[in-house]
C-alpha cells in the first residue's frame, strides 16, 4: 500500500496564515511526493459541534474548498472531499465509540478545557457541552482510520487526538481483527519548526484571540495591515534586536529559506527597526500569497466548480471508505445472512474465522448429468451426502420424486429409484425425511 496522508481543516472559520503554515500547505507538499496517497477532507461535521450557525458553516466549507484549490492542490492526485459526503464515517464512528473507554474520552484535552472553565466560573462541570464535544475524539479517530491513514499532518494541539486513534484502532485490531490488522496505526506529523505560528500577540494564531494574520481576506492591504499590528518591543531603529522567540521572526521563518533566516537576523541584530523588519515580512508573504490570492477569488466567484471537485472527491473516498467499511461491520459481526448452495449448510461470509451455522433442514438437489439424464441426491443438513438417485430420461419424473419424498417421507422411499449413499444408514434417511415433511406444514 502507499504511504496515506490524510488532515482534515474543521470549517467554522476563514483560512488564516496560521492554517496556511501549520496545516495546508505542508499537506500539499507531501501530496506531491511521489509514492503518496492524499486525503484531505472538510470536517463539516467537526464543525457542528462548535457552531450552531448555518450560514457561517455554508461559507466556512467553501471558503475553505476554495483555499486548498487555489493554494495548490492537485484533485487529480488527492481525494479532496467533505466529511458529510462520506456516511461511511458516522458509521464507523459508532463501532469506534463501542469500543472506546470512557476514561480517555475524559481526558482529552478540547472537552477537559471545557470542564476546568466552568468549574473555574463555579459553573456545573458539564454546563455547555454536548456529546459532540466530547466525542470529538472518536469522530476523529474514524476520519483517520476509514481511510488506514499513515500519517496525519496536523498542528501540535492535535497530537493528542492522533494518539487516541491509534489507541482505538490498536483495541479494534485486538478485538476484531483476528487473522490480521483491520487498521493501520497512524502517525501524527507536526511540522516542528512551524508547527504552531504565533498570532500578533504572540499566542498561538487563532480567531479566538482575535490575533490572526488573514490568508486571502483584505487582499495585499489586510496582510500588510496585520503584520503592522504584530506585537514587538520598543526598541527603536538602530538599537540591537533579539531575534529569537519575537512573533516577526517566527512568521518570517514560516516563509523564508535558511539562508533569509540567517540574513533577517543579523540585519535585527544589527539594529534593523521594526517596522522596516513589517515590511521584509510583508513582502516574503506576498510573494507567496499573492497568486493563490488571485486564484481563490477566481474560484469564491464559481462556488458550481468547487461543488464539482468536492463531489468527484467524494467518489474516490468513498470507493475506498464503502468496501472497507463492509468488511468492518463483518469484522464485528454485522454479517449478511447468505447461504453457499454448494455445501448445503449455511456460511455467513464475514471476516474469519467464517461463521457456519447448520440449518435445520437437509437438502434436495437436481443436477444434470453430461450424459443428459437427471439426478437428484439428498444430503443431510451438515452436508452429508445421504440419498442417491439413478439417472432418469425425463427433469419432470426427477422432481416428480423429490416432490414426492419431501411430503410423503420414508413411505415413498422404497418405491423410489434411490439408493443409499455409501455408509448411510437407513435410519438417518428416514429422520431426514420426516425433517422435510414436518417442513412443508
Ligand atoms: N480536529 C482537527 C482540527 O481541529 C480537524 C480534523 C478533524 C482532523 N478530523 C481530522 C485533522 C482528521 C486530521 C485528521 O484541526
Amino acid at each position: 500500500m502507499k504511504l496515506r496522508v490524510l488532515t482534515g481543516i474543521t470549517t467554522t472559520g476563514t483560512p488564516h496564515l496560521g492554517n496556511y503554515v501549520g496545516a495546508i500547505r505542508p499537506a500539499i507538499a507531501a501530496s506531491l511526493e511521489p509514492g503518496v496517497q492524499s486525503f484531505f477532507f472538510l470536517a463539516d461535521y467537526h464543525a457542528l459541534i462548535k457552531c450552531e450557525d448555518p450560514d457561517r458553516i455554508e461559507r466556512s466549507r467553501l471558503e475553505i474548498a476554495a483555499t486548498f484549490l487555489a493554494c495548490g492542490l492537485d484533485t487529480q492526485r488527492v481525494a479532496f472531499y467533505r466529511q458529510s459526503d462520506i456516511p461511511e464515517i458516522p458509521e464507523l464512528t459508532w463501532l469506534l465509540t463501542c469500543v472506546t473507554a470512557k476514561g480517555q474520552m475524559n481526558r482529552a484535552h478540547a472537552y477537559k478545557a471545557a470542564l476546568d472553565a466552568n468549574v473555574a466560573a463555579g459553573e456545573d462541570p458539564d454546563a455547555g457541552i454536548s456529546m459532540g464535544l466530547y466525542s470529538y475524539p472518536i469522530l476523529m479517530a474514524a476520519d483517520i482510520l476509514m481511510f488506514n491513514a499513515h500519517r496525519v499532518p496536523v498542528g501540535r494541539d492535535q497530537v493528542q487526538h492522533i494518539e487516541m486513534a491509534r489507541d482505538v484502532a490498536q483495541r479494534f485490531n485486538h478485538l476484531f481483527g483476528q487473522r490480521s490488522d483491520l487498521f493501520v496505526l497512524p502517525e501524527a506529523q507536526v511540522e516542528e519548526a512551524v508547527a504552531m505560528l504565533p498570532g500578533l500577540d504572540g499566542r498561538k494564531m487563532s480567531k479566538s484571540y482575535d490575533n490572526i494574520v488573514p490568508l486571502f481576506d483584505g487582499g495585499a492591504e489586510g496582510l500588510k495591515d496585520a503584520i503592522a499590528r504584530i506585537v514587538t518591543d520598543s526598541r527603536l531603529p538602530g538599537e540591537p534586536k533579539e531575534p529569537e522567540g519575537t512573533t516577526l521572526v517566527a512568521l518570517y521563518d514560516a516563509f523564508a529559506t535558511p539562508a533569509q533566516r540567517v540574513a533577517f537576523r543579523d540585519e535585527l541584530r544589527a539594529g534593523l527597526g521594526w517596522g522596516e523588519a513589517k515590511q521584509k515580512l510583508t513582502t516574503l508573504v506576498e510573494a507567496e500569497v499573492a497568486p493563490m490570492r488571485a486564484r481563490y477569488a477566481q474560484l469564491m466567484s464559481h462556488p458550481e466548480q468547487i461543488e464539482d471537485a468536492l463531489q468527484a472527491g467524494a467518489s474516490k473516498a468513498r470507493a475506498v471508505a464503502k468496501p472497507f467499511l463492509e468488511q468492518l461491520r463483518r469484522a464485528v459481526g454485522l454479517r449478511p445472512m447468505l447461504a453457499t448452495p454448494a455445501s448445503g449448510a449455511l456460511h455467513l461470509q464475514g471476516h474469519a474465522p467464517s461463521v457456519v451455522i447448520k440449518p435445520a433442514l437437509p437438502v434436495f438437489k437436481q443436477y444434470r448429468e453430461t450424459d443428459g439424464r437427471f439426478f437428484f441426491k439428498l444430503a443431510a443438513a451438515n452436508g452429508e451426502l445421504l440419498l442417491q438417485s439413478r439417472g432418469l430420461a425425463d427433469a419432470r419424473e426427477a422432481g416428480g420424486w423429490v416432490k414426492r419424498l419431501k411430503t410423503e417421507g420414508a413411505t415413498a422411499l422404497d418405491a423410489a429409484p434411490v439408493a443409499l449413499a455409501d455408509g448411510v444408514d437407513r435410519a438417518a434417511v428416514e429422520d431426514a425425511l420426516a425433517a422435510l415433511v414436518a417442513s412443508q406444514d
